[in-house]
């Protein structure tokens, strides 16, 4: 990892002074990262990014910019880039001026002024469009114009809070290669927010799952899928089956759970108790597999099929299996797959270590 140009040390946020918005956050953001805060409403994201930004202050805790404690450092003294959904471009200016904005409140030269705004409108792609105003943008151009707005002072950090949410989902995406291009191209780093899972996982280097406050995990998008340390990681980054069970016995590495019609499974032991305590077996659809006998699967199972729906690529069905536990498989859609159908008996199975045993909580 890169050093950090951000440092959040024990961080604390109430606004009534009773309840933690933001309970005890440490984190370290790395030079030249892209990394995004994922959670659901309310979980404390913007408060955190409101706090780097300076227009909230930490009621506990220290944030460092660059190694320097900013407590107590106003917003322009900071140097920072920010686009925020409502953060929106001044109707009665240019979008040239509008861009120039953060130069002039800078005291940069008139003509700097108009070649750094050339440049970065060309690098956002609206070379051409500095006479308009905002109003003669469609919303995909605007928010390019608040991006220029946010970069082209040279900051070192950019905020972006779901800056995307009012596009649609074309723009949404094309939006998206295009702010991860940025910073490919600027090296800058950007702290980004969103409640999207799948666009926080196709632009960030990291992620931080948030809910309620606190910081559930963090890591690479790979690490997150595959490793979820936790049951609300594994619900809110993908599909997810859960199983419910007893532990029967446990050596820290794998575990061995009784599922709720008696049957015993093995799995990994990645955040479960001791024996007799209860666990939430987490498995991908995508891991369910058909023919387990051939396919190395280590749990196999007798199921019958509830419903099948066709999606193209792939078929999502629906099995009862273990009683009558409901479990979601995704079987991609090449030709070896044999016709199935509602009613079928089949037999399932999957790989202990693609079921993880997690705590109960989620
Ligand atoms: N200015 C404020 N005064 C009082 N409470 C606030 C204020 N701003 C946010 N809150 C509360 O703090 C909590 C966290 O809000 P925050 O805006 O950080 O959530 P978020 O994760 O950004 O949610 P969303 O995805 O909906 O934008 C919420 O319970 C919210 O009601
Ligand atoms: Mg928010």
């Amino acid at each position: 990892m890169n050093r950090p140009i951000v440092q959040l040390k024990g961080v604390q946020k109430t606004y009534d002074g009773e309840h933690l918005v933001v309970k005890d956050l440490n984190l370290d953001i790395a030079e030249g990262e892209f990394l995004t805060l994922l959670g659901p409403s309310g979980s404390g994201k913007t408060t955190t990014l409101m706090m780097l930004a300076g227009f909230e202050t930490a009621t506990h805790g220290e944030i460092f910019l660059d190694g320097k404690p900013i407590n107590r450092l106003a917003p322009e003294a900071r140097n920072i880039g920010m686009v925020f959904q409502s953060y929106a471009l001044f109707p009665h200016m240019s979008v040239a001026e509008n861009v120039g904005f953060p130069l002039s409140v800078r005291g940069v030269a008139r003509s700097e002024t108009g070649e750094r705004v050339e440049r970065i409108l060309a690098l956002v792609g609206l070379k051409g469009f500095g006479e308009r105003r905002p109003a003669q943008l469609s919303g995909g151009q605007q928010q390019r114009v608040a991006v220029a707005r946010a970069l082209v002072f040279e900051p070192k950090l950019v905020l972006m809070d779901e800056p995307l949410s009012a596009l649609d989902k074309q723009l949404r995406e094309q939006m998206q290669y295009e702010i991860k291009q940025l910073h490919h191209r600027l090296g800058v780093t950007v702290v980004y927010v969103t409640h999207d899972q799948a666009e926080a996982l196709t632009m960030s280097d990291r992620v931080a799952v948030f809910n309620a406050g606190v910081i559930q995990q963090l890591d690479t998008p790979e690490g997150l899928y595959e490793h979820p340390t936790n049951a609300f990681v594994a619900s809110f980054i993908g599909e997810n089956n859960k199983l419910g069970g007893t532990v029967d016995s446990n050596d820290g590495a794998w575990c061995q759970v009784r599922l709720a019609d008696g049957s015993k499974v093995g799995a990994k032991a990645v955040a479960a108790g001791g024996a007799g305590s209860r666990t939430l077996l987490s498995l991908r659809p995508e891991r369910v597999l058909m023919r387990p006998e051939e396919s190395g699967c280590d749990v196999a199972a007798d199921a019958r099929i509830k419903d099948v729906t066709y999606l193209g690529d792939h078929l999502r069905l629906r099995v009862v299996a273990f009683g009558d536990q409901e479990i979601v498989m995704k079987l991609p859609n090449a030709s070896r797959v044999r016709a199935v159908a509602e009613g079928d008996a089949i037999r399932i199975g999957w790989r202990a270590e693609d079921c993880h045993a997690l705590d109960a909580a989620a």
